[in-house]
This record gives structure tokens, sequence and C-alpha cells, in this order.
């Protein structure tokens, strides 16, 4: 059997969903995974980074697209994929998560006819304020092969009306990623190089709009934030999205605050797993956390990977200062929760994904 399969990455969070498969697909004679790079993300520290770390094949296209709004962002990329798309013709276009890389590129693959392969699909935080949310529900409109990291994701497609068939229940990419990456952060020297002390700190990331675009709540966070480390002190990998939003008002780290630029993924493996607590609006953050046995407070009002929440380890506090504050509190005086690992998160859903796609896209 022969397959060729060509898969869009764009931003962070793609890089470790498309790693396991990738690697997947290398251990299986004829099956050949090339990638395409759009370049929504492009400092080293959010792309180049995680190639080199996470051992992903180098792109064979990068569409350098950058940043700029919705809508020219989106239409930069699909008028830039469809000639590599026509140059390459792949049996099908694989593309993860929810941003906008993701819809632009399913968007022209679908409408050449090829076939989409969509890797996370069913989320749904049911809030269409997000650009994700949008992003999800398209994408998945328009996919034909739908692999779902937990029960909600096919739950979801169903009510939606997607045929059972298309929908596979796989488990989480991200976490295969995770369990291959555990011995290398294991011996990470990053809590050394900060002076920190396992579980004694707390990690932060933020960077949803919701949170980080509206001065007064990010002032708001912030208020929470430096009291929090008052009791725990606080790491903090900016994303470049809110260093900007910082910058512009104003906001400075208290003494127990340490903010630092985006870390790769090794290292951020490591503070992740041997925090005290996470502090997030990160989708996959949530999940990580959940597998690490890390209690996560997410400061959000809803999340689109509800089995994170089931499991005990994470918790929606929002974006109020004073619900932040009180539960990370309670944390540091120990009220944690227990761990569960969700169905499927055993390190082989990149390996479960390529198999299905081999027994429905393969050419003999
Ligand atoms: C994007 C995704 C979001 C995802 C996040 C992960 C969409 C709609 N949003 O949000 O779902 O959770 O990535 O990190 O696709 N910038 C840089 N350097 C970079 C990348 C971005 O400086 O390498 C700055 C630019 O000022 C840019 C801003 O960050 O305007 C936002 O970047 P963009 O990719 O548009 O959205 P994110 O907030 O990163
Ligand atoms: N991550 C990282 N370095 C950082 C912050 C996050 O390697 O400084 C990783 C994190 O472990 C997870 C992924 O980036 O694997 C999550 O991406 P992000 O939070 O940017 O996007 P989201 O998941 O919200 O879409």
């Amino acid at each position: 059997m022969t397959l060729s399969i060509l898969a869009i990455v764009g931003a962070r969070p793609n890089f470790m969903k498309v790693a396991p498969l990738a690697w997947a697909a290398t251990k299986l004679e004829d099956v050949e995974v090339k990638i395409v790079h759009t370049g929504q993300h492009y400092d080293r520290n959010m792309s180049e980074l995680f190639f080199e770390q996470l051992r992903i094949p180098k792109p064979v296209h990068n569409l350098g697209v950058g940043s700029g709004s919705h809508a020219v962002q989106t239409a930069e990329i699909m008028t830039r994929f469809e000639p590599v798309l026509l140059k390459e013709k792949p049996d099908l276009v694989l593309v993860v998560g929810d941003v906008n890389s993701t819809i632009a590129c399913a968007m022209v693959a679908t409408k050449l006819g090829f076939p989409v392969a969509h890797v996370e699909a069913g989320l749904r935080s049911f809030d269409r304020d997000m650009p994700e949310e949008i992003n999800r529900v398209l994408t998945d409109s328009i996919s034909d092969e739908l692999f779902v990291t937990e029960q909600s994701g096919a739950d979801n497609l169903r009510r939606e009306g997607v045929p059972e068939d298309r929908v596979h229940f796989v488990g989480n990419v991200m976490i295969d990623t995770l369990l291959s990456c555990r011995d290398l952060a294991n011996a990470s020297d990053v809590l050394d190089r900060l002076g920190l002390e396992k579980r004694a700190y707390g990690v932060v990331t933020l960077h949803r709009p919701s949170n980080v675009d509206d001065p007064r709540t990010l002032a708001g966070i912030w208020r929470a934030l430096s009291r929090i480390s008052e009791e725990m002190p606080l790491v903090f990998p900016v994303h470049p999205r809110t260093r900007r939003r910082l910058s512009d008002a104003g906001l400075q780290p208290s003494d127990s605050m340490r903010l630092l630029e985006p870390v790769g993924y090794v290292d951020f493996l490591k503070l992740q797993a041997d925090a005290g607590m996470i502090l997030t609006d990160s989708g996959g953050i949530q999940e990580e956390a959940t597998i690490l046995g890390v209690p996560c407070l997410t400061l959000r009002r809803n999340t689109e990977r509800p089995v994170t929440i089931e499991v005990g380890c994470n918790k929606l506090v929002g974006d109020d200062p004073e619900t932040i504050t009180r539960e990370a509190l309670a944390i540091v005086r120990g009220e944690n929760p227990v761990r569960k690992v969700p169905k499927y998160w055993d390190g082989r859903a990149a390996e479960r994904t390529i198999d299905i796609l081999v027994e429905r896209y393969g050419k003999d």
C-alpha cells in the first residue's frame, strides 16, 4: 500500500500534533508524510525550535504568510497553498487543531477535490466569540475523516449529523508527543537555570484574545497573578501577542513573577511536570496538565476539552481576579485533585490514525 499525505502546520500547537503522525508514518513502508508550513508563526521559538526538538521533517514548502487580520491571514494562506497542493497532488491533506491555517488549507483542499482528514475534530466550546470555535465547526463540516481525542468530540459530531463512519475516536496525538518526550524533559536543567524548586512554583501562559486584548481584563488577571506570586513564585513564558499587550498596558511583573520568552517544548514540558500549579488559557496545556497530574486552573469560562475537567485536574476559573486568586491559593494550601488518564491517551493515537488512513486511502 502506498499513501502520500500532505500535512499542514502553521502555529505552535500544530507542531506537537503533527510530529507523532510523521513518526508513525516513517515506521510504515510506502507511507509518506510531507509537511507544508504556512508560516502563521515564524519566530524561532514559536516554530523552528519545535522542528528540531521534535524531529519533524523539514517542510517541503513554507508559505511565509506571517501575521495579519483573520481575513488577510486566512486568504493569504489559501492563495499560497493552492498552487502548492496542485503541484504536490497528495492522496490526502491532513490538518490538525483549530488555527487559521487549519481551516484555510482544509477549504482549499476540499474545493480542489482532495480528501481532508482533521485530527482533533469535534471539540466544541460552544462559544462563537472564539475564533478557534469558528475554525473547528467549519473544518469539521468539510472534512472527510474526523479523528477525535475524547468522547465529547464524537458526541458533538454525531449531534451535528456527521455520519458515524467518518468519525474515529483514536485518542490524543499531543499526548503521544508528551509521552515520547518524558525522558528528554526529565533530563532538562531548566529548573536549575531558573533557580526553581520542584512543586514550589507555578507556570503561567496566556494568549487568548478575550484575556489579553482587553486592557481591563488583562489588568485584572495581572492583579490576581501578582497576589498569587506572593504565595508561590510564578514563571511565565510570554506569547508574542501577550508581550505586546503587556507592554501597551504598561504592566510590570511583581518580584516573584518571572517573565520569559516562549520556551522550547522539552523545557516547557519539564516546567509543567514539576510545577505546583498551572494557570493557563491554552487549549493544549489543559490536556498536558491532565496527563502530568498537575493542578490546572484555566482562565476561561468554557473549555472545548471537557474530559480534562471530568477527570479532575483542570478547573475553569474565568477571568475574575477574586476567583482566580481564591482557587490558586487553595492549590497552594494543597487542596489538589486526583489524576486519571482519559481513554486512549496512551501514546498510540497517531499510529491508530495512520492505520485508518492507510486502510481507507492507501493504493495497491
Ligand atoms: C494562534 C491561533 C490560536 C492558538 C495560538 C497558539 C488562530 C486564529 N489563532 O493565535 O488558536 O491558540 O496561535 O499559540 O489561528 N506573533 C509574533 N511572532 C510569531 C507569531 C505571532 O510576533 O511567531 C505575534 C504577531 O504580533 C501576531 C500575534 O502574535 O499578530 C498573533 O499571532 P496569530 O498567529 O495571529 O494568533 P495567535 O494569538 O498566535
Ligand atoms: N508550549 C511550549 N512553550 C511555551 C508554551 C507552550 O512548548 O512557552 C507548548 C505546550 O506544551 C503545548 C503547546 O505549546 O504543547 C500549546 O500551544 P499554545 O498554548 O500556543 O496553543 P493552544 O493549545 O492554546 O492552541
